[in-house]
């Protein structure tokens, strides 16, 4: 059971500010948070759950032992591999371009992974369409203008994102992880919030911040403000049958290529998916 309270809230913060030093118990707090999100919205227990931009595999632990069978994939060899050799059940793919069958999975999942990609509204059209009918899409990421937006160049983000990658290169002598233009992008509450309304396939259950207590959630109605105080933003959306009864998603103006019918894929049983079919031919990162 999810309860936002101001304690839970310190909780989080207080885990984040180790999240150098001790990045396994911050990645632990926040992951069993996060199962305890999710769980609010569809039941975990023998749900196939998906979690695009899932890194090493941070959460996969959480949502096992809630009992979903847990898939991860990330385009970056080194972040699947950021704890060791990945798991079988984590694959190399890219979340605009998920090698994954049109409503395949139950939970479609991604944390703080939007605002890596240059088109975050593709993404987004890609994890509706693997979502089955029904199903659930939880995506949460950083707004650019959140004081957290420009990651390790932050607050000088707002001067420009280019300005922040400057000054940090110029005072650390070296580039920031997160390169803006590169590897990190401005996108806004507002934009996903106008996303999901186009989105025909699915339809918004919820936006909220993510670490906010459940009395300051308000924020994220107020245009401009819900910018600048959401800190991390939370969309969750149930799949609809779509227009063409589930099959290609077509939302806003991001129009995705639908992958393959499942007929002409081929396929093979995936070893981390008993029961489950899964397209072939993308390499996982073993
Ligand atoms: C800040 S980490 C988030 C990791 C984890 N989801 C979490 O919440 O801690 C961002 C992750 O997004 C991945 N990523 C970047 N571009 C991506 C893309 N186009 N598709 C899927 N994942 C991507 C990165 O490799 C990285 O693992």
């Amino acid at each position: 059971m999810h309860s936002a309270t101001l304690a839970r809230s310190v909780r989080l913060f207080r885990a984040f500010r180790n999240e150098q030093t001790d990045r396994d118990t911050f990645y632990r707090v926040l992951a069993a948070d996060s199962a305890d999100q999710v769980a609010v919205h569809v039941p975990l227990a023998g749900s196939l759950l998906l979690d695009v931009g899932g890194g090493p595999g941070y959460f996969s632990d959480a949502f096992r032992a809630r009992g979903a069978t847990y898939v991860g994939i990330d385009p970056d060899v080194g972040e699947l591999s950021a704890r060791g050799a990945p798991g079988q059940n984590m694959l190399r793919a890219n979340g605009t371009r998920l090698p994954v069958r049109t409503g395949s999975v139950d939970v479609c999942y991604s944390s703080n992974v939007l605002e890596h990609v240059s088109q975050p509204d593709v993404m987004l059209a890609e994890m509706v369409r693997v979502t089955r009918p029904g199903g659930i899409v939880f995506v949460s990421f950083t707004p650019w203008w959140s004081p957290w937006g420009g990651h390790e160049t932050s607050p000088w983000h707002y001067l420009g994102g280019h300005y922040a990658a400057r000054r940090y290169t110029g005072r650390h002598g070296h580039e920031p992880k997160n390169r803006y233009g590169t590897s990190l992008f401005a996108y806004s509450v507002g934009a996903a919030l106008r996303w999901a309304a186009a989105c025909e396939d699915a339809t918004l259950v919820r936006a909220f911040p993510r670490y906010h207590p459940w009395w300051a959630t308000w924020v994220v109605r107020v245009p401009g403000l819900r910018e600048l105080l959401s800190w991390n933003a939370v969309l969750v959306l149930r799949r609809g049958r779509g227009r063409r009864g589930g099959a290609p998603v077509l939302c806003g103006r991001a129009g995705i290529t639908p992958v393959p019918s499942p007929s002409s894929v081929p396929v093979r049983s995936s070893s981390a998916v008993p029961g489950r079919r899964w397209p072939a031919g993308r390499s996982t990162a073993r």
